[in-house]
């Protein structure tokens, strides 16, 4: 029986819509998961989202929700988004679960009963964003690299985790682990890390600052800092500390980061293991970070990608093996739809779909649409050997896959491909075709063509399980049934002669590059080539719209309209406008703000709300920027 296998991902952060990064983690998770089960392996695959702590009250905040409201609203963006991406994690976990909850609990209570937690007051320079202490070292010009801010100092007293004490310990684990982290250099740099005296964690924060965690089980007045409560989710998940689960999966544990959080899961997450008395990890894999073309993806830059857009545009197979092929697991990667539609293009169409077509037409033409019958005979006479070469192929995928070397397992796959491309070229079935004496041969190479096309479905199944699924059925085989078992892959000849083939089809159309663009920056430049304006009018025409500045004087929101916000303004007369402001602006930022409007449009009732004028915004890719005056002035002053 081979072993368990246990993964997980990081868990989200509510405070931001899922995007392609967080889509390449899980992506990553659900490959690694469905390569276990071709080794029919008993996998456990986890994912979830991290809720507590400041960043989520103050995004509640914004969008004027409570801080419970607003977590099960993201919470849920995320949970639903894995099944449309194909990913098929067997748990979610919520930091906000009272199970998770329950579990913090027991392993602060146990870690402080051993002695590892103390009080002490402690000045420190505090990034909010990042929502913790930074030492000197670390800050960048002073300010924190991620939120390129000054910190502030505080000076609180507050809970420590004696870190420092495990140091040593801890260098030694991974010295005599080689793969406890990998690749290398993500081992190598918390190794260079630990060269420098550790500090203790500050793992509490007063209530009087924040309410939204979990209490500290020897000290009602704190909560738990949120990386302290959101690492156990790995191990509350399985149901710690006596859960069957627990038992077969915990000793077999991987976790999948990106480099951004290295830290907390190469150091404190071993660390609080080792207190708590819980048996360490096996792998940290750590990989590099999606740039999008060139630069870093974020919200002010407007090129945050959203992977349910790139799977409408481009179909969901295409993009999950996009991201697995192009990304060097380890290293960064730059996402741009150039890059995506060429390899569609030439991996999927040309290689991989041409032959899929190709043989299944020469199969219809010279076979009857039946797996015919190989001969032995011919094979030798021909010197065929497919067989070594998907063997060898397996060898080789299996391997890459077994240490995250995902985009060289694909790479193995698209050799067999070529090399099957080159099968057909050299024995030429069409001239076979034509003689009768031939016949004994054609079927062989035909034969072994299809078994080639099933090794090929099995491979690629982790990665592209929809088209995995698809060429079996067209093949004539069981797509429901586990095609995908290395055992099943090596077991060559399997497919049985006289198993009735489907009419071939098109696995992937070719993408014409120009209809087809999505990513914000690339959006950019094709709306700047495309920009069309409206036909020409008259001054007269335009004197017509009666566009006035307005300050807005109330604001709130619609019942069970999302988008929407009501507004009382003041335009020299008071006015009720309905606005689809509300998933950009919270009400109460905008008391007070001028904005401009257009005072004689036609009132117009908006979910049970009449609207008496439009304000005006600008409205892109992230939604509407309301228009506004340069300097104050009095309400109603019109525009010309
Ligand atoms: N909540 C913490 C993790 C706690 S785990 C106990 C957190 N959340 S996060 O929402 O910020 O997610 C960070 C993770 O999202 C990264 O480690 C990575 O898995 C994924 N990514 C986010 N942006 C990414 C890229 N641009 N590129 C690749 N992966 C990225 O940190």
């Amino acid at each position: 029986m081979p072993e368990p296998f246990y993964i997980t991902t990081p868990i989200y952060y509510v405070n931001a819509r899922p995007h392609l990064g967080h889509a390449y983690t899980t992506i990553i998770a659900d490959v690694i998961t469905r390569f276990h089960q071709m080794q029919a392996a008993d996998v456990f695959f986890l994912t979830g989202t991290d809720e507590h702590g400041d960043k989520v009250v103050r995004a509640a905040q914004k969008e004027n929700l409570s801080p419970r409201e607003y977590v099960d609203k993201i919470s849920r963006l995320f949970k639903e988004l894995w099944p449309e991406l194909n990913v098929n994690n067997n748990y979610f976990v919520r930091t906000t679960d009272a199970a998770h909850m329950e579990v913090v609990s027991q392993i602060l209570r146990k870690i402080y009963d051993a002695g590892d937690i103390y009080f002490s007051e402690y000045e420190g320079q505090y990034c909010f964003g990042c929502e913790r202490f930074y030492t000197e070292r670390e800050l960048v010009g002073g300010k924190c690299p991620d939120h390129e801010v000054e910190p502030e100092i505080i000076k609180e007293s507050n809970y420590f985790f004696k870190m420092s004490r495990y140091q040593n310990w801890l260098i030694d684990h991974i010295k005599q682990n080689p793969g406890f982290i990998r690749p290398k250099r993500y081992r190598n740099e918390v190794l260079a890390f630990l060269k420098e005296p550790l500090e203790d964690l500050c793992i509490s924060r007063p209530k009087s600052r924040l309410k939204w965690g979990i209490t500290l089980p020897f000290d009602e007045n704190f909560v738990t800092y949120v990386w302290f409560d959101a690492l156990l989710n790995y191990v509350s998940a399985l149901g710690y500390p006596d859960g069957e689960r627990f038992a077969k999966f915990w000793p077999v544990a991987q976790h999948i980061v990106a480099k951004d959080i290295l830290k907390p899961h190469g150091i404190y997450w071993p660390i609080m293991l080792k207190a708590a008395g819980i048996p360490i990890y096996q792998h940290l894999n750590v990989h590099g970070y999606w740039n999008i073309e060139q630069s870093k993806m974020s919200k002010s830059l407007g090129n945050v990608v959203d992977p349910l857009q790139l799977r409408k545009i481009y179909g969901l197979d295409a993009f999950r093996f996009f991201l697995i092929r192009e990304m060097n697991f380890g290293l960064d990667s730059s996402f741009s739809e150039t890059a995506l539609v060429q390899r569609i293009n030439s991996d999927l169409a040309n290689d991989l779909g041409n032959l899929f077509s190709r043989i299944l037409s020469m199969a219809h033409k010279y076979c009857i649409g039946q797996v015919p019958q190989f001969d032995l005979q011919a094979e030798r006479e021909l010197g065929l050997d497919l067989q070594t070469g998907a063997l060898e192929t397996i060898d080789t995928f299996e391997g890459h896959m077994q240490s995250f070397e995902f985009h060289k397992a694909l790479m193995a796959v698209w050799e067999f491909i070529a090399r099957m491309n080159k099968m057909i070229d050299v024995t030429a079935p069409w001239v076979m075709a034509k003689k009768k004496s031939s016949q004994k041969q054609l079927a062989t190479v035909m034969y072994q063509l299809l078994e080639g096309l099933r090794i090929i479905s099995g491979l690629i199944y982790p990665v592209m399980p929809g088209t995995a699924q698809k060429m079996q059925k067209y093949l004539g085989l069981d797509p429901a049934g586990p095609f995908y078992h290395l055992n099943q892959l090596r077991n060559w000849k399997a497919l049985p002669s006289g198993t009735h083939l489907l009419k071939s089809i098109v696995l992937f159309p070719r993408i014409e590059a120009q209809k087809k663009t999505f990513a914000a920056s690339t959006q950019k430049e094709e709306d700047a080539k495309s920009l069309k304006f409206k036909p020409e009018i008259t001054i007269e025409a335009f004197s017509r719209i009666d566009l006035r500045v307005a300050t807005i004087v109330q604001a709130e929101p619609i019942p069970k309209a999302k988008k929407l916000l009501k507004l009382e303004v003041d335009m020299g007369q008071k006015r009720t406008l309905v606005a689809g402001i509300a998933e950009r602006y919270s009400a109460e930022e905008l008391i007070g703000k001028q904005v401009i409007v257009v005072a004689n449009l036609k009132p117009a009732k908006l979910m049970g709300v009449l609207s008496n004028g439009m304000v005006v915004a600008a409205v892109d890719d992230s939604g509407p920027t309301l228009a506004s005056i340069e300097k104050k002035v009095a309400p109603g002053t019109p525009l010309k």
